[in-house]
């Protein structure tokens, strides 16, 4: 199977396993079931939860199972990106190619819609099929990727807080480690963790995906100010117009795309424990660093 139909096919098990796990459209309140599934099936990579399952197999083969963690993921993510997308924070109107979640159902169910996906992420990994041992930390490797002190939220708040500032490097690594960084790593990990990976199984996988995450935000910030906005599925040239510190404004492009290549060979040379098992993982670094949306 290439690379193109692998990931159809890795997107389309992410999207039923998700409509399993979302509440239906009808089931009251209807409106915030329609937000979040509006937002969840608009058309993400789902490079998340393919990377969790990817981790998953090369560790132990089969995966099935991890396939309801690796969507905790994708909530968190969407989630994030409800939020980042609101009038107080990006304030943008595009996203995977349709209007914001806000722009659709208010800023309010927006909010809610946000909080709702976040929530639910953490219902799916309690009620998953593991030992307890193990969904405890997977319940704790998403909360801290998420969170307050080097997470997600972490980082969106350094962004929002470096806007119109000058940009400095290290600020900048800062930022994208956390804000984009942890939760790809914690996807690397949360597979790892799924499928019983030892320690040096789950400390490749974490360098791995600690350069894969560093990788993946400096071409998101190349691509916003390369690609046309229909290619993006969402506004380009949004993060000079808000002073954004970003890779291309701190090194310029042409450092910028040698810096994602570096980070994409030291993510790929983690891999060497893996042997043939880590294939797609391979595959999956190219394209993070060589995607064009
Ligand atoms: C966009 O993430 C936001 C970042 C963290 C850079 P993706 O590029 O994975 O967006 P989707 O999920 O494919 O829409
Ligand atoms: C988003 O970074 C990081 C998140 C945690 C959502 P950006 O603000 O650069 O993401 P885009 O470009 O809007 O997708
Ligand atoms: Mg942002
Ligand atoms: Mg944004
Ligand atoms: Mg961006």
């Amino acid at each position: 199977m290439n690379l193109r139909e692998y990931l159809a096919l890795q997107q389309k098990l992410v999207d039923a396993e998700l409509d399993r796990l979302v509440p239906a459209e009808t089931t009251p309140p209807a409106t915030i079931q329609r937000a979040m599934r509006y937002s969840l099936f608009a058309g993400g990579k789902r490079i998340r939860p393919i990377l969790c399952m990817e981790a998953a197999r090369a560790v132990s083969g089969g995966v099935e199972g991890a396939l309801a963690a690796a969507c905790s993921l994708e909530m968190v993510h969407t989630y994030s990106l409800i939020h980042d997308d609101l009038p107080a924070m990006d304030n943008d109107d595009y996203r995977r190619g349709k209007l914001t979640n806000h722009k659709v159902f208010g800023e309010a169910i927006a909010v809610l819609a946000g909080d709702g996906l976040l929530t639910l992420a953490f219902q799916t990994l309690a009620e998953l099929d593991a030992p307890d041992e193990r969904k405890t930390r997977l319940i704790a490797e998403l909360a801290t990727a998420s969170g307050v002190v080097g997470g997600m939220i972490a980082g969106q708040v350094f962004d929002l807080e470096g806007e119109g500032r000058p940009p400095e490097a290290a600020l900048l690594e800062t930022i994208h480690r956390a804000k984009t960084g942890a939760l790809l790593r914690a996807s690397l990990r949360m597979g790892a963790i799924y499928a019983g990976a030892d320690e040096e199984q789950y400390a490749a996988l974490s360098r791995y995906g600690e350069h894969t995450g560093l990788a993946f935000q400096i071409v998101d910030d190349m691509l916003d100010v390369e690609a046309p906005s229909e290619q993006l599925g969402k506004t380009a040239g949004k993060d000079a117009a808000q002073q954004k510190i970003t890779f291309p404004a701190v090194y310029g492009l042409e450092v910028s795309r040698r810096m994602a290549r570096e980070e994409c060979d030291q993510a790929r040379a983690s891999l060497l424990t893996f042997g043939d098992r880590a294939a797609r993982l391979h595959e999956l670094a190219e394209l993070i660093v060589q995607r064009k949306s």
